[in-house]
């Protein structure tokens, strides 16, 4: 049977394209779901595509994937950095989790160098841009093997 990976996107991830993009790059949300779809169909996988700004609407995705989908993909934007709700319900979901950034947080503020994320993901793939959600596909479909 054909994979599901839910891909999750956090704050301000609904703005790319025209935030800061000599960080995000010109890449929309939208032009990244695209590329995903077509990245995921070729390695026989579906992808559902999700952004949100709120914590709680996140958190009701990750438990849902307990029930729906393989594995999760996440971007969880500012969230990384203070959600402990979030790291809790990737912890409780016995999925593989691949953790991505667009821009490498470990170059940029101090703040942003802990991730709550990572203690519950397999591993983390940031400063790649858009083509790092590529990387993803492909590190989600060697864990799931
Ligand atoms: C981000 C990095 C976060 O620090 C920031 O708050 C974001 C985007 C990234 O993709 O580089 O919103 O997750």
């Amino acid at each position: 049977m054909t994979k599901s990976i839910l891909v999750i996107n956090g704050p301000n991830l609904n703005l790319l394209g025209t935030r800061e993009p000599e960080i995000y790059g010109a890449d929309t949300l939208g032009d990244i779901k695209d590329k995903m779809t077509a990245k995921a169909a070729s390695v026989e996988m579906d992808i559902d595509f999700r952004q949100s700004n709120t914590e709680g609407e996140i958190v009701g995705w990750i438990q849902e994937a307990r029930e729906h989908h393989d594995a999760i993909i996440i971007n969880a934007g500012a969230l990384t950095h203070t959600s402990v709700a979030i790291m809790d319900a990737l912890l409780a979901v016995d999925k593989p989790c691949v953790e991505v950034h667009l821009s490498n947080i470990f170059k940029r503020e101090k703040f942003r160098h802990h991730s709550y994320i990572s203690a519950a993901a397999v591993g983390l793939i940031t400063g790649f841009g858009a083509t790092g959600y590529l990387m993803a596909v492909d590190a989600v479909k060697n864990e799931l093997k």
